[in-house]
């Protein structure tokens, strides 16, 4: 069972013969798993985030995309490949801007397309899955270290959003350099932004902190330029959604204002994320097609409303970073330092 894998909390299990994912909408306060049997499920809870951040979108699409082939399997064995591309666009559809849902799709479909006519796909492509899974957490590990060896001496660091075990197959990539640190005596505290609306660094980003006592202090938003201004952290280290082939990064709506105010004050801006969330067939930023989600996200809190009646909100998810505000980019095949396309396309040829 691939739970056993990590030490570190686990967002995705395969189990039973059936994909098993942790409500991420109410953490901190309930512990519960969902266990889902169809693809539909895992397309809906990939929408309504019961599951989120870039590789866990991805790896659940795959283990979706193997329940798709049983259920397809069973309904014809003769006709399962072409009923299976419905599920496949539905999940493509689920969210646009984190590329390692595309990647994981793009890589269950090339399996799918070469499988031997009338042999049932469950099990080839559940190995695929769990390979993904797997893959997965040991980049993060690989990251953990690259990235720690970046910090050398003990200080503080902020972070955005959930980018840890949570938002991955385990141990996370931003949250996966901050545990390698903290271990190694390097980070000391951890400033996390709550992150309107969802509140993944107040829900999930402190949770995984407390869990492994690593030091964590909330901010809202809009204090971290203070922050920085008082000197109190030396790093921003943050996960990514998609990365261009020129270093462009999106990320969690606020990234961008980090990476300014970071730039500003001389404080390091580190990027974490696995070459799966690299998409090299996008030239910059610029055409990163950033989620836009529902007004009511921002106009309510916990279902209420809180908002002055006849206010309207702007609610992209994502933001784009310029390369040129990044100081590193950290994926397993190794750091790239001060980003550009040349550099960019170096490291993906390392593969
Ligand atoms: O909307 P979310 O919660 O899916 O956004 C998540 C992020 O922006 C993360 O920083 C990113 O996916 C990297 S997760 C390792």
């Amino acid at each position: 069972m691939v739970a056993a894998m990590s030490d570190t909390v686990q967002a995705i299990r395969w189990e039973n013969n059936h994909l098993v994912l942790l409500d991420q909408r109410i953490l901190p306060r309930d512990i519960r798993y969902l266990s889902l049997d169809t693809c539909q499920e895992t397309t809906q809870a990939i929408k309504d985030m019961v599951v989120r951040g870039a590789p866990a979108i991805g790896i659940s699409a795959a283990y979706g995309i193997v329940l798709a082939a049983r259920q397809r399997w069973r309904e014809s064995p003769a006709t399962w490949r072409q009923n299976l591309q419905q599920d496949l666009e539905e999940l493509a559809a689920s969210r646009p801007t984190a590329v390692n849902l595309f990647w994981a799709i793009d890589k269950m479909r090339r399996i799918i397309e070469k499988l031997p006519v009338g042999q049932n796909p469950e099990k080839a492509l559940l190995e695929a899955a769990q390979q993904i899974h797997r893959d997965d957490i040991e980049a993060n590990k690989t990251m953990g270290e690259l990235g720690a060896a970046l910090i050398n001496q003990p200080c503080a660091v902020l972070t955005h959003c959930n980018a840890g075990a949570l938002a991955t197959g385990g141990y996370g990539t931003a949250l996966g350099v901050i545990r390698s640190a903290s271990a190694a005596g390097n980070v000391q505290h951890v400033f996390a932004d709550e992150t309107r609306p969802w509140l993944q660094g107040a829900r999930l980003t402190a949770w995984e902190m407390v869990q492994e006592n690593i030091p964590v202090t909330l901010l809202c938003e809009g204090a971290s330029a203070w922050l920085m201004r008082q000197k109190k952290v030396a790093w921003v280290i943050v996960g990514a959604d998609r990365i261009a082939a020129n270093g462009d990064v999106a990320n969690k709506i606020g990234t961008y204002n980090l990476a300014v105010n970071a730039r500003h004050h001389g404080v390091k801006m580190m990027v974490v994320a696995p070459t799966t969330t690299i998409d090299m067939e996008i030239a910059d930023g610029s055409a990163i097609p950033i989620e836009q989600r529902s007004q009511d996200e921002v106009l309510n809190v916990n279902g209420q409303p809180m908002a002055a009646t006849g206010a309207d909100a702007w609610n992209p998810a994502f933001d784009v970073t310029p390369a040129a505000l990044i100081d590193a980019i950290v994926t397993e095949r190794g750091v790239i330092f001060q980003p550009d396309s040349v550099k960019m396309a170096a490291v993906m040829e390392n593969g």
